[in-house]
């Protein structure tokens, strides 16, 4: 893929990038309002996008053409939702619980997992917890497992692991125990495994926000289990980070290439299958996608070459910009495939 808008200075590993920070392409599709953490996000097949929410347990649907967002549901007893994935046509698994800045970790006992049912171009949906997972203490980033229908892998940021859930039957067991999703217990914020994103074929790509791998994936068994060793694409981000955050969530495309976020670094990274990393778009200065927390390429068929790439922002809250924090945001950005 190629960046649609030629970045008019690229960027050196370990330079400042602030002639980077305003890419021309990027769109604010829709600005929620001041203090919404926008944590994740999903595509439905109709365009809309499903947003999760950090401080108010809730999901919300947001529809890029017309500028709406609408809730779509808010969970009881918890103060997060976190993770998405859609594991069936338009059936979707959320992480629920509770995790908040000032605290600055999870609170065992809090996580759930629930199952969102909608149904395209009605608005009646079902909403079922498919299972609490008591001894989680920050469940985060989501991906299908495209070997077993209706199955999540959820990352542990805290524990380091990953789990695997049955959205239907609420059954889960641990897939991957491994010492490249743990977290640095030294560091900002401890969270290790963060993004987690399947190929849709047999490799399960992750980050680690605080310590190496930034970026690496792992062959998977039909099972959800490793069936080989970790590999490593890239160790640490040549850019430069706020508190030391290098990753967050990232959207993979049909290159392989990741397209990463980075709050509180405030970056979109592209890198490629071999490891090489340039910056598209924000960077440590702050100005533009403060707080970028993750990003999904637009289903629909690209149109002559191009396809749109949503990121979603949560306005600075993690580290709040000189500027101020604002409302969490999603931007659109073409690129080339
Ligand atoms: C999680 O937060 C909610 C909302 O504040 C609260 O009702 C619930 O008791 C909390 N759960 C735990 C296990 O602390
Ligand atoms: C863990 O975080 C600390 C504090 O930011 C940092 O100095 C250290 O290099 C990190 N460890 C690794 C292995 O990256
Ligand atoms: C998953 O599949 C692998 C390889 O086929 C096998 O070795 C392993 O025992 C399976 N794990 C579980 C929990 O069934
Ligand atoms: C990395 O990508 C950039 C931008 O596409 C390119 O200019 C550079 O040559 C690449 N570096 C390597 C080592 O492949
Ligand atoms: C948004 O909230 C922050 C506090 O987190 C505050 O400093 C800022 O002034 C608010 N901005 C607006 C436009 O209300």
């Amino acid at each position: 893929m190629h960046i649609n808008f030629i970045v008019a200075f690229l960027c050196l590993a370990a330079q400042p990038c602030i002639s980077a920070a305003s890419h021309p392409g990027l769109r604010n599709i829709y600005e929620f309002s001041n203090e919404t953490w926008v944590e994740n996000l999903a595509i439905r097949a109709n365009g809309n996008i499903l947003t999760t929410i950090i401080g108010k347990p809730e999901v919300w649907n947001v529809d890029p053409i017309a500028h709406i967002a609408t809730l779509v549901y808010r969970f009881p007893d918890a103060e997060s939702v976190t993770g998405i994935a859609e594991v069936s046509p338009d059936v979707f698994c959320v992480a629920v619980g509770n995790w908040s800045v000032p605290r600055g970790t999870g609170i065992p006992g809090s996580w759930s997992v629930w199952t969102l049912q909608l149904h395209l171009g009605q608005e009646k949906f079902h909403v079922q917890k498919a299972t609490d997972i008591p001894h989680a203490v920050f469940l985060n980033g989501m991906t299908a497992l495209p070997t077993e229908p209706y199955t999540a892998l959820i990352g542990d940021s805290v524990l380091g692991l990953i789990y695997k859930v049955h959205a239907l039957t609420g059954v889960y067991s641990t897939a991957l125990d491994l010492p490249e999703l743990r977290p640095n217990l030294t560091a900002a914020f401890v969270l290790g495994v963060n993004g987690i994103q399947s190929d849709g074929h047999h490799f399960l790509y992750f980050t680690n926000s605080f310590q190496p791998p930034f970026l690496a994936r792992i062959p998977l068994a039909a099972n959800g289990s490793a069936a080989g060793p970790v590999h490593t694409i890239l160790a640490r981000t040549p850019f430069p980070t706020n508190l030391g955050g290098q990753a967050d969530d990232f959207a993979l495309d049909t290159a392989g290439n990741a397209w990463m976020t980075g709050d509180p670094s405030n970056y979109l990274v592209k890198v490629t299958p071999d490891g090489n990393a340039t910056l598209v778009a924000g960077g440590s200065d702050m100005s533009v996608l403060a707080g970028d927390t993750a990003a999904h390429f637009d289903r629909r068929p690209g149109r002559g070459g191009r396809k749109t790439l949503y990121v979603v922002t949560n306005g600075g809250i993690a580290l709040p910009p000189v500027s101020g924090v604002v409302g969490g945001k999603v931007y659109a950005l073409d690129v080339w495939e």
